[in-house]
């Protein structure tokens, strides 16, 4: 049975690949590149191949009648892509672990629909036309991990969503309005990627996020005007990159202490009030390119562990001495190894070398001439 082996290493690889394990702002997770790039052919083709040279007996296959039709059923993977599907099918076997209805004309999802699928682990419902959720849809999927909802009709966050569920991308939907506990009865989440819906600072209800201990938060590419000021305190990442906000007021990051990551990158940036940044003494990457930034957010000589601030395609047009580096020795814990300044009106032969004298490398240095 060395397929089904193969198949759980996949599996946990999928799950060790979280949200957050990829490049600074262009993350994807494994399952939406392997969906991406691998077509069910593809994946069929990928699982033959791990069939062959494996096994010398016949290995057992699903009952071809339990299978929906059209569908492929292999190592308890259920795939029905891209087969004009308006509804989901009947059938999918109780022992399913994943479940791919991707690229369909699915609408709706019903009461029944996934009655029985105790044991499914991810549900791809990526790219249909869904704008309606029974409320109990959910509920027999006690072992959801992952739920993949991109690409789709949604106006809000499901309701009832299983209390396993580790990861969950809504991207590309309708959502205005997160209601107060939507995610109530959750515990503990990994991910959310809600960008690339139309959402407002006013569509999070106050206790929208209410009880939810969540590590990664990315609301890119949506209406937002300010910092949300009600996300999870336990926030590590969080991204707000391609939204409006025009400034980072005092009590804006108070609540997300936790935060390694932040990313406000092409936002109307014109100041970060001073103090701002104090409360993230945990920060490790700091992301206000593409901004309208006049000076380098003062407090950063004060952030003992941060290590990479983009501020390139701003309007800097002076850099001081201690922008970014304490007087002290041994302040700071870890030395930069990335900043970026280019794209600003500043000189850079007027830069003192000795503002970036707790750079690790002199490469880290993204710096270039000013071009009008
Ligand atoms: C920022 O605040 C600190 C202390 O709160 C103060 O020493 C510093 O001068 C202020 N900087 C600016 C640019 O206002
Ligand atoms: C850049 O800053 C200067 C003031 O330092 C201001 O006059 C100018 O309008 C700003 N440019 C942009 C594009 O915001």
């Amino acid at each position: 049975m060395l397929p089904h082996c193969s198949l759980l290493l996949f599996l946990s690889v999928a799950s060790l690949l979280s949200c957050s394990s990829a490049l600074p702002f262009e993350q994807k997770g494994f399952w939406d590149f392997a969906m991406d790039t691998m077509d069910s052919v593809g994946m069929m083709a990928m699982m033959r191949d791990e069939e062959e040279g494996s096994a010398v007996e016949e290995i057992p296959t699903t009952d071809v009648s339990m299978c929906p039709f059209g569908c492929h059923c292999r190592l308890r993977i259920v795939q029905c892509s891209d087969l004009g599907l308006t509804e989901v099918p009947k059938n999918i076997p109780s022992d399913t672990r994943f479940l791919d209805l991707q690229n369909n004309h699915i609408t709706e999802l019903r009461e029944n629909d996934f009655k029985g699928l105790s044991n499914l682990y991810g549900l791809s419902l990526r790219n249909n036309l869904i704008s309606k959720v029974h409320p109990k849809t959910f509920v027999p999927l006690r072992s959801m991990q992952k739920l993949y909802f991109s690409k789709n009709l949604l106006t809000t966050i499901p309701k009832n969503l299983p209390a396993s569920l580790v990861e969950l991308r809504i991207h590309e939907n309708r959502i205005k309005k997160v209601e107060a506990g939507a995610f109530a009865g959750l515990r503990s989440m990994n991910c959310i990627e809600m960008g690339a819906n139309p959402i407002q600072n006013s569509g999070f209800e106050p206790g929208a996020f209410k009880g939810l201990k969540l590590n990664f938060l990315r609301i890119s590419e949506a209406k937002l005007t300010g910092v949300p000021k009600d996300l999870p305190e336990s926030l590590h990442e969080l991204h707000l990159d391609h939204n409006q906000i025009q400034a980072i007021e005092l009590e804006d990051l108070s609540r997300y202490r936790n935060l390694y990551r932040l990313g406000l990158g092409f936002n109307h940036i014109r100041n970060i009030e001073n103090g701002s940044l104090s409360y993230l003494p945990m920060l490790r990457e700091l992301h206000l390119d593409n901004n309208r930034l006049t000076r380098v957010p003062t407090g950063l000589p004060d952030m003992k562990y941060l290590q990479v601030v983009y501020l390139h395609t701003n309007n800097i047009s002076q850099v001081g001495v201690d922008d970014f580096c304490p007087r002290g020795f041994g302040m700071k814990r870890t030395f930069y190894n990335g900043i970026s300044l280019f794209a600003n009106p500043v000189n850079y032969w007027e830069v003192q070398p000795a503002t970036f004298r707790c750079v690790s490398d002199r490469l880290a240095i993204q710096f270039g001439n000013y071009k009008k």
